[in-house]
């Protein structure tokens, strides 16, 4: 019998399960239309119970062909400034706001394409559910799309990027630029937006030493 569709996703229902049969159910998500511009749901990995959650935009051209987060420029991008920072990226679970690439095809390209709010929104209960069954002490925003996705549209990463906020959902969350603009910048420009996103994550593995799991008192 073929697998149902899931057209309305339950992020409490869903924290109930196991990470992977949560993975397995994003396969079947229709939420959106984006399932049907997508080759398949990007859903997130990485340990669970890491300690720190990074949330991307929506997977790009080479993330939708390998069906795994920021393996493409982007995700390099990532990987060398996590290991400037500190940060292995074995130790940290990666996902995006949005789980399907979107994109509009121009000449033989796949063109990203911003997802909107209806779209983030929908996409919304599989994020609660991977940060409710990883439970990590840090979620870190890349760009504005992952920022105000989990923090309102009034919240400006060029404002904000870099500082602690302590919402309901997170014990301590953090936003900095998205990779893709690192890669986007002008040529003189992009070496310092580079060291500026290592030092934003720098600032992320010191509060993840401070913030260890393992410390004593911790309870979650
Ligand atoms: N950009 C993102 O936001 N996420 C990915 O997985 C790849 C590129």
């Amino acid at each position: 019998m073929p697998a149902s569709p899931i057209a309305a996703p339950d992020a409490a229902a869903l924290a109930k399960l196991d990470l992977d049969r949560v993975r397995a159910l994003s396969k079947r998500c229709v939420a959106c239309p984006l399932y049907q511009l997508g080759t398949q749901t990007v859903f997130g990995e990485g340990p669970r119970g890491a300690r720190i959650l990074i949330v991307g935009e929506q997977p790009g051209d080479r993330e939708d062909l390998a069906g795994r987060p920021f393996v493409g420029p982007a995700g390099r991008l990532l990987d060398e400034a996590l290991v400037e920072a500190g940060i292995d990226r074995g130790e940290v679970y990666v996902t995006n706001a949005v789980k399907h690439f979107k994109w509009k095809p121009e000449g033989k390209r796949r063109l990203h394409q911003k997802p909107n709010a209806r779209e983030i929104a929908a996409c919304r209960p599989w994020l609660d559910a991977e940060m409710a069954l990883v439970a990590p002490d840090i979620v870190v925003a890349l760009g504005a799309t992952a920022a105000q996705a989990l923090m309102g549209a009034a919240f400006r990463v060029t404002k904000d990027r870099g500082r602690q906020f302590h919402p309901p959902w997170t014990r301590t969350f953090v936003a900095t630029v998205h990779p893709s603009s690192i890669l986007r910048a002008p040529p003189d420009r992009r070496d310092a937006e580079r060291r500026a996103f290592v030092a934003d994550l720098k600032r992320v593995a010191a509060l993840g030493k401070v913030t260890g799991k393992c410390a004593p008192g911790k309870s979650r």
